[in-house]
């Protein structure tokens, strides 16, 4: 219950609702747990007297319809309690739901890459969904259940205290604080198995996210049979966890149905021996009825919340996340960067006591096109990705212009830099909209022209809407070197002063290639340039080149200058060429 409370200040907004809510919730069960005895109790005796019954017909009907009058007044009352609390929480959870959105936007890449991505799916959706059923359930039987309880508890008192039957009272009511200890037992079996099913849950939208981004290796490899085969061995261990789950949650009601009944039998044999009369002890029946029947939802409902805390858990897991990579608290005020970049003595590792990066230094001069080379794994996207700060140097610092990367807002940072990738990711949306990612003032012209720039405009036009033209999911509709350049216009339209491209290893046809190497050729002029090449032409016209070497930069200096100084470089680049 309590792991719930920090969430009710989102309720703020729902004020008005929540108060005609909680009313309704209070009216519906008083006037269940204290008027329905009430109406039993005092119109039995009339109808049912011992002498003959000469009761006007229109009497007694209006004695009789009493009692559907009680359950339309708690009918209404009732879906106005369920339909205005729903509203406040399913309000709630929208506002978790975002707030956990937002939250994965701003997680830095080290985090997303340790977890997996079906997973914080999951946890975005089914468990955000069982904490709104929670939410819900608990909305109908919050208020209404323990008010039902004090209602027909002071009707007991009521009666009690007018046949001195304090005895009996007590003695049936006895019973309530033992139907608590199932509730306690049951609950804390159910919390384990909850949070083992929403990790299962997790598990298998994980998987299946895997199998549907690898379609292609799946068919190619032949992996079908297998790959179902892995699938139906966690289904069936969900499936196991699933049944301990029914199995813990519905044992409560009729458990404490079974305990209920011995207050019945106690106060029956109490009834005897008082000497109560039928009419009298009918009430109490219902009375007690409607005693335990909130004990039994109130028990149904630990359950339910048992279950939302294990998925409020695996929710708070991803919110209280530290954000590592920030705004520092007083930013330096930086506005178009001219881009000397300088890494001083900088490590990296993506695994504390690993290091990928060995206490690197290298100064960049604005304007200057860098090409990284060195062989895979030597950590040349790892540099490339501490000057936007997609990561965090764990020791040393990168700065540009002379300020530390740390110093300056991640937005006025990130604003200063273009990033293409190796395998340019696009959203499922038109041509335009993609392009405008680059910068999303430009004007239409301006977007045109990057196009044209980017060798794309041409390929835009052919296509049956053009710029209009959707791109199917990352992409998909589109051929790789259509996608490079469409990531090169996006590129050209943020016209940032430095431009980090990790040049796609993919073989493209000769004349995408040609258009390619043009654009960049136009893209590259007066900015600095970071640039991890693969292609000798690239590289050879780069006016600086970094080697790169198991985490160290073995060479620094121009094509001529390494080709007949640095074996390494020597060899890399014959390998390149093909030269022998
Ligand atoms: N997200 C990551 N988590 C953990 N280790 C990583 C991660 N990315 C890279 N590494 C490791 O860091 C080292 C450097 O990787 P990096 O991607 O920088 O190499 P690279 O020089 O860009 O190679 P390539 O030319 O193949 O792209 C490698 O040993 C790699 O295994
Ligand atoms: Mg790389």
């Amino acid at each position: 219950m309590k792991r719930f409370l920090p969430y009710l200040k989102y309720l703020r907004g729902h004020r008005t609702y929540l108060v005609f809510a909680l009313v309704c919730g209070a009216i519906s069960g008083l006037v269940f747990g204290r008027g329905l005895p009430v109406v039993i109790n005092s119109v039995f005796p009339r109808i049912f007297t011992d002498g003959p019954r000469t009761l006007p017909a229109l009497e007694i009907i209006g004695y009789a319809l009493l009692i559907p009058l009680v359950f339309l007044i708690r009918a209404v009352t009732q879906f106005l309690n369920n339909y205005f609390m729903s509203r406040c929480g399913i309000g709630v959870l929208e506002a978790i739901r975002v707030e956990l959105y937002r939250k994965l936007q701003y997680l830095p890449l080290s985090y997303l890459g340790k977890n997996r991505t079906g997973d914080l799916l999951s946890r975005l959706t089914a468990d955000t969904q069982v904490v709104q059923q929670t939410i819900t359930s608990s909305a109908s039987d919050l208020v209404i259940q323990p008010l039902t309880l004090v209602g027909a508890m002071s009707f007991l008192a009521t009666i009690a205290f007018r046949y001195n039957g304090a005895l009996m009272f007590l003695g049936s009511l006895a019973i309530i604080p033992v139907c608590v200890l199932p509730v306690r037992y049951v609950g804390k079996k159910l919390l384990k198995r909850a949070d083992e099913n929403q990790r299962l849950l997790g598990d298998i939208s994980d998987l299946a996210n895997q199998n549907l981004m690898a379609a292609r290796e799946v068919r190619a490899f032949g992996l079908e049979e297998k790959e179902v085969d892995v699938f139906q061995r966690t289904t069936r261990r969900l499936f196991l966890v699933q049944m301990k789950v029914v199995k813990y949650s519905q044992v409560l009601s009729p458990s404490i149905e079974v305990i209920a009944s011995l207050g019945i039998a106690f106060s029956l044999f109490y009834a005897y021996r008082a000497g109560l009369p039928l009419a009298v002890f009918t009430s109490i029946l219902t009375a007690l009825f409607a005693c335990y029947e909130p004990v039994k939802k109130l028990g149904a409902l630990h359950g339910q919340f048992t279950r939302g805390t294990a998925s409020l858990n695996r929710i708070e897991e991803v919110l209280h996340e530290p954000v590592t990579i920030t705004d520092p608290a007083a930013p330096v005020y930086v506005g178009r960067l001219r881009g000397d970049i300088a890494f001083g003595e900088v490590s990296f590792a993506y695994k504390t006591g690993e290091p990928v990066l060995h206490g690197l230094r290298a100064a960049i001069p604005a304007g200057t096109v860098c090409a990284l080379v060195g062989p895979s794994g030597a950590g040349k996207t790892t540099f490339a990705n501490l000057v936007p700060r997609f990561y965090e140097a764990t020791a040393g610092s990168v700065s540009i212009d002379g300020h530390d990367v740390r110093a300056m807002k991640l937005a006025d940072l990130r604003r200063n830099i273009a990033v293409v990738s190796q395998d340019p990711v696009l959203f499922n949306d038109t041509i335009y909209n993609n392009l405008l990612l680059g910068r999303t003032d430009a004007t239409r012209n301006e977007v045109i022209a990057a196009a044209i720039d980017a060798h794309a405009d041409d390929f835009i036009r052919t296509l049956p809407n053009g710029y209009e033209t959707v791109v199917g999911e990352r992409g998909s509709l589109l051929s790789g070197g259509q996608k490079q350049r469409l990531a090169l216009a996006r590129a050209f339209l943020r016209n940032a002063p430095i431009l980090i491209l990790d040049e796609a290893t993919s073989a493209l046809d000769s004349q995408s290639e040609q258009f390619i190497q043009e654009a960049l050729q136009k893209l590259v002029v007066g900015k600095t340039v970071l640039i991890i090449a693969h292609r000798f032409s690239t590289i050879r016209d780069a006016s600086m080149i970094l080697v790169f070497d198991r985490g160290q930069i073995a060479a620094t200096g121009t094509h001529a200058q390494l080709y007949a100084a640095n074996p390494l470089y020597k060899s890399l680049y014959d390998r390149q060429t093909g030269a022998t």
